[in-house]
């Protein structure tokens, strides 16, 4: 049975293919991937690569490499509609022939889901009662919000009933051991059974998948505790959700420059957000950002912006979080609001425009760090001079670009009034101490620009275009308006552009997803060029965009110089004829030619 790419793009983006692999295979961290010993060739040292920023596996030994779906095909010998089902069944997505079966499931996940949306319905259906929810409505209309984001984020109320969701999952047959389990039900150690929910505006969080999973409640006054979550369960885990991820994945568009999101702290500071515009807006759930957040943004943006309240932009806790996203590889700015207020007062107060313009002021984060580090400590004594080069080189190490790190360590000498090279060796020594846990990786594709130059026979070039290609398709239509004829001299890396090539000219848009063009290579080795070709990191999309135009840059120079070589062909020829006439005019064109070269 042939699945529609559609469900497979959904299953695949359920199954994270770290979690995938290390059910067969003992993974350990190594920077930003892991690695093991290959489970398909004997060695000792391992040299198995499994990616999670890009959901592949490669092994630097024997070749081998993939997605998630080839991973299984391999290992575990089952056929890619196998592998497909397997992954379906794990992330409990139904397929269009087995939806009988999971109906009949009813695994305990499943029950947990559906008590999540019954109780969203209660939830919002007692907001929206004309009587029961008036004080809601009128305290969130108070608060500047009506009807357009109670409907969008399906808000809702708990009255200060003790056991009315209670009663209503009892109604729906849900078992004590079932709502008990979904945290939304507690038990006293008397054995009475109660809401937990009480009192408050309720806000359902969904996971990426828009399935909710777990609720925050805030008070309608300024009692304590302001905002209650609901406990973790075996489907909410605060630390990996984002609210209103769901919304704001779709609104991310693969083909903006660079794809954004704004990350914020509280509910109502993202859904303020939203209904002003910025729906690109997530918000974590009481948690400092962690690991597992940044890992899951940089599905979807390629880009950060960390939103924080006016008085709280210097904290030590704050500065070091950013740090994640370095070690992540993914890029990351920082927005300060003025002191005093959070996202949703300024906007409420400013209007959109003004977040505009913080939004285009917000800082690199170096800029952010260093200017904080200044704040804190006197650059002037020697004490303060030394906190402020560790603190800063300490974020720099963990930086793989050289470009970035070359131009960071320019910018704090300068600042600092010190010596760069003096940086520089504090800087190499740091990195060696870190290193000494951790080998470097064989990375086959290097990614600084300087070694683009090499000429296209020597492979290095149309390696790194590839590579850019399959990490950021969008660069297909560049790359083809620059040059509508373009192929690759080398056979196997054509066989795999020519392949994007007909998925962008059928779907008429570049929205080729790694695991699309996998899917379409049968041939082992090619799929293993591929996966090796995705092991190359690039850090931001700075960097990715530099790279791109050295190649169309070098792409250009060498479709220059071939004209060139062609014509003196013909100059020589022309000389060889006797015709005057004809040398004259190629001398000509070869003058104007050259005159063209930047
Ligand atoms: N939070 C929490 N538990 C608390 C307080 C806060 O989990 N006791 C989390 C909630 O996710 C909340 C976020 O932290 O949305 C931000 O809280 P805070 O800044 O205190 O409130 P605001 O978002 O400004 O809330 P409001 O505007 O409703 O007063
Ligand atoms: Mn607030």
């Amino acid at each position: 049975m042939a699945y529609h790419e559609q469900i497979i793009d959904q299953i695949q983006q359920a199954s994270d293919i770290v979690e995938v692999i290390s059910a067969c295979v003992p993974l350990k961290r190594t920077g930003r991937n892991f690695k093991a010993n290959c489970p398909f060739h004997h060695e000792k040292t391992p040299s198995f690569i499994v990616s999670p920023d890009r959901q592949i596996f490669h092994c630097f030994g024997c070749g081998a490499g993939g997605d998630v779906f080839s991973f299984l095909m391999k290992h575990e010998q089952m056929n890619f509609p196998e592998a497909v089902r397997h992954l379906a069944d794990r992330a409990r997505i139904p397929l269009p022939e087995s939806e009988k079966q999971v109906r009949s499931e009813r695994s305990e996940n499943d029950r947990l889901y559906q008590i999540c949306q019954v109780a969203t319905e209660f939830y919002h259906a007692q907001l929206m009662n004309p009587e029961m929810g008036k004080q809601g409505r009128a305290y969130l209309s108070q608060r500047g919000f009506g009807p357009d984001e109670i409907k969008e984020f399906q808000l809702g109320l708990a009255t200060q009933e003790w056991r009315a969701l209670l009663q209503h999952v009892i109604k729906k047959e849900f078992s004590e051991r079932e709502y008990l389990r979904s945290g939304l039900i507690s038990k006293s150690a008397q054995g009475n059974t109660f809401d937990l929910f009480r009192n408050r505006i309720m806000f359902p969080i969904m996971n990426a998948q828009g399935k909710v999973i777990a609720f925050g409640g805030r008070v309608l006054n300024d009692d304590l505790p302001k905002y209650l979550n609901s406990p973790e369960t075996p489907i909410f885990k605060k630390r990996r959700e984002l609210y209103a991820l769901n919304i704001a994945k779709r609104t991310i568009s693969g083909t903006d420059a660079v794809r954004q999101i704004l990350i914020t702290e509280g509910y109502l500071d993202a859904i303020r957000l939203h209904a002003n515009g910025f729906k690109n807006t997530v918000a974590t759930l009481g948690t400092s950002l962690t690991e597992d957040h940044v890992r899951v943004l940089k599905r979807y943006a390629d880009e950060s912006i960390v939103v924080f309240d006016g008085d709280r932009a210097g904290e030590q806790a704050s500065l070091r979080s950013l740090d994640i996203f370095l070690e992540e590889g993914m890029g990351i700015r920082v927005l300060s609001l003025p002191r005093g207020f959070d996202p949703d007062d300024f906007v409420r107060a400013k209007g959109q425009e003004a977040m505009k313009q913080l939004i285009r002021e917000s800082q690199d984060i170096f800029d952010f760090k260093l200017q904080v580090l200044l704040r804190r400590f006197n650059k002037s004594d020697s004490m303060g001079l030394l906190k402020i080069t560790s603190e800063f080189l300490d974020t720099l190490s963990k930086l793989k670009n050289f470009v970035l790190v070359d131009r960071c360590l320019k910018r704090l000498a300068a600042t600092l009034g010190v010596e760069e090279a003096s940086l520089r060796s504090e800087l190499a020594k740091l990195q060696k101490k870190q290193q000494g846990t951790q080998k470097s990786e064989a990375v086959p594709v290097q990614t600084t620009a300087s070694n683009l130059q090499a000429d296209r026979k020597g492979n290095q070039l149309e390696r790194v275009l590839l590579s850019l290609l399959l990490h950021y398709p969008p660069y297909l239509l560049a790359l083809k308006e620059a040059f509508p004829n373009f192929s690759f001299l080398d056979s196997k890396l054509n066989r795999i552009f020519s392949l994007m090539d007909q998925m962008v000219c059928v779907d008429q848009m570049p929205e080729i997803s790694t695991s699309k063009v996998l899917n379409r290579i049968n041939d082992e080795e090619l799929k293993a060029l591929v996966s090796s070709l995705l092991a190359g990191e690039w850090l931001s999309h700075e960097n990715r965009e530099q790279a791109f135009q050295d190649c169309l840059r070098a792409l250009k120079k060498e479709e220059h110089s071939k004209r060139l070589r062609a014509l003196r062909n013909r100059i020589s020829q022309a000389e060889d004829q006797g015709d005057e006439n004809l040398v004259l005019k190629y001398m000509k064109d070869y003058q104007t030619l050259l005159s063209e070269e930047q």
